[in-house]
C-alpha cells in the first residue's frame, strides 16, 4: 500500500543517462532514495528541500537498471526552524523497476488527453491485454487543458502511477495547453527537465530519442497569449541545442549499443501547416535536415492533431522533404469524452504501430508498410 505522503507512486523520468524520480507529496518533508547502496537526495547545495509538493530525485539509470528496486526515505517535516528544525521519525517505501529490455520493447504513448483520466487509461490496458506489458511509458504533451493551478500537474502523476506504479521507465514531453496559464512558468518544478530546458536526449536500453517541444502553436503575437509568451526565442535556442547534439563528436545517436532512434515532438512539426506562422518554417525545416542528414531516425512521434495517422516522405503531409515516417497517435474527442492511443512495438519483425482506444484496435500496421 502506498505511504500517505505520497500523492501518488514515484515517476521514474528518464532524461540523458538519468532517471529523474518526480514524487508528488501531500505533506512537507525531506525525501532521498537509496539505490545499490548509493544514496541520492532532493537537495539544494547541500539542503534537503521540504518546501515543496514535488520531489526530484535523480539517479544514474546505470545504477537503477543493475539494482532494478529503490527505496524512498523521508522525514516529515513539521516545523523548519532556522534552529533544530522538528522533523518526524524516518520511514521509507521500496519499489521494484524494469529497466527497458534489448530484444522485444513495447511503449505506449498517450497525449492530448486534456484531463480525461479514464479513457486514456483504458485505451493503454486494451494495448497491455492484447500485446503484452509495456517497458516504456510516453506522455506526448497536452495532458493537461491548462496550466491554470498548480494542481492540475497531478494528472500527470496519476495516469503514471496507474500505468507504471513507479516500476517502470517514463518520458514527459510538454504539450501547448501546458504552456498555458499561470503556473505554466512553473512547469520546469514539475516536469522532468534538463538543466531547466523541455527539449533533450535520451538513452535508454538500444534506444536513443530526442524530445523536440515546439512550445505554442500560434505566433508569439497572437492575441490568446497577450504578449505573456516568448517561444520564437525559445525555439532558436532549442535548435542551437539541436545542432550541439550532432556536432558533438561523441555521437551520441550513434553510440555503441544504439539500434533505434526516434524523436518525440507534442507538434507534428514535419508538417507545414503546424508552424506557428510562416516565419517560424525555416526552424522547421532546419530540424527535418537535421534528422535526415545526421540522425536517421526510425520516425518521428507525435499528438496534438487530434487525430490518429502514419505520414510517409512524399505524402500529403510531408512539409519539408522528410526522410522518416512521422506517427502521430492520438485520437481525442473532447465533447464526448473520447481516446485511442498509440502502442509502438519494436521486435525482429520491425516496428509495429497500433492505434487502439479502450475496445478495440483501430488500426495495426508495421512501420514502412503500406505507405499511403
Ligand atoms: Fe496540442
Amino acid at each position: 500500500m502506498l505511504s500517505t505522503i505520497m500523492k501518488c507512486t514515484p515517476a521514474v523520468c528518464a532524461v540523458k543517462d538519468e532517471y529523474q524520480i518526480m514524487i508528488p507529496v501531500n505533506a512537507s518533508a525531506v525525501m532521498w532514495i537509496k539505490v545499490g547502496g548509493k544514496t541520492f537526495y532532493d537537495e539544494s547545495n547541500g539542503i534537503l528541500r521540504s518546501d515543496t509538493d514535488i520531489h526530484r530525485i535523480t539517479v544514474p539509470m546505470s545504477v537503477l537498471d543493475h539494482a532494478k528496486e529503490y527505496t524512498v526515505y523521508w522525514r516529515e517535516v513539521f516545523e523548519r526552524k532556522p534552529y533544530s528544525p522538528v522533523l518526524g521519525e524516518t520511514q521509507d517505501q521500496t519499489f521494484v523497476f524494469r529497466p527497458m529490455k534489448s530484444d522485444t520493447v513495447r511503449a505506449y504513448m498517450i497525449s492530448d488527453t486534456h484531463g480525461m483520466y479514464e479513457q486514456p487509461i483504458a485505451a493503454a490496458e486494451k494495448f497491455l491485454e492484447l500485446y503484452g506489458e509495456i517497458d516504456l511509458l510516453i506522455l506526448n504533451g497536452d495532458i493537461l487543458s491548462n496550466s491554470g493551478d498548480s494542481a492540475n500537474f497531478i494528472l500527470y502523476y496519476r495516469i503514471i502511477e496507474k500505468l507504471t506504479g513507479g516500476e517502470i521507465p517514463v518520458i514527459i514531453s510538454r504539450g501547448n495547453h501546458d504552456l498555458r496559464g499561470k503556473c505554466a512558468e512553473k512547469l520546469c518544478e514539475y516536469m522532468p527537465v534538463e538543466h531547466g530546458n523541455s527539449y533533450y536526449t535520451i538513452r535508454m536500453g538500444n534506444i536513443w530519442a530526442i524530445l523536440l517541444d515546439l512550445g505554442e502553436d500560434k505566433e508569439d503575437e497572437h492575441k490568446e497569449y497577450n504578449g505573456t509568451i516568448c517561444c520564437h526565442a525559445f525555439r532558436e535556442r532549442e535548435t542551437e541545442f539541436f545542432e550541439n547534439v550532432v556536432k558533438n563528436e561523441k555521437n551520441e545517436y550513434n553510440a555503441e549499443g544504439v539500434e533505434h532512434r526516434i524523436v518525440i515532438s507534442h507538434v507534428p512539426f514535419t508538417r507545414c501547416d503546424m508552424a506557428p506562422d510562416a516565419k517560424e518554417s525555416p526552424l522547421f525545416k532546419k530540424w527535418v535536415e537535421l534528422l535526415n542528414d545526421q540522425i536517421d531516425p526510425e520516425f518521428v512521434l507525435s499528438g496534438h492533431t487530434h487525430w490518429q495517422y502514419i505520414a510517409y516522405p512524399g505524402g500529403k503531409y510531408d512539409g519539408y522533404g522528410m526522410k522518416f515516417p512521422t506517427v502521430v497517435g492520438a485520437l481525442v474527442d473532447r465533447e464526448n469524452p473520447y481516446f485511442a492511443g498509440c502502442g509502438i512495438i519494436w521486435s525482429h519483425d520491425g516496428i509495429r504501430i497500433v492505434f487502439n482506444d479502450g475496445d478495440r484496435v483501430l488500426e495495426e500496421t508495421v512501420l514502412g508498410e503500406n505507405k499511403s
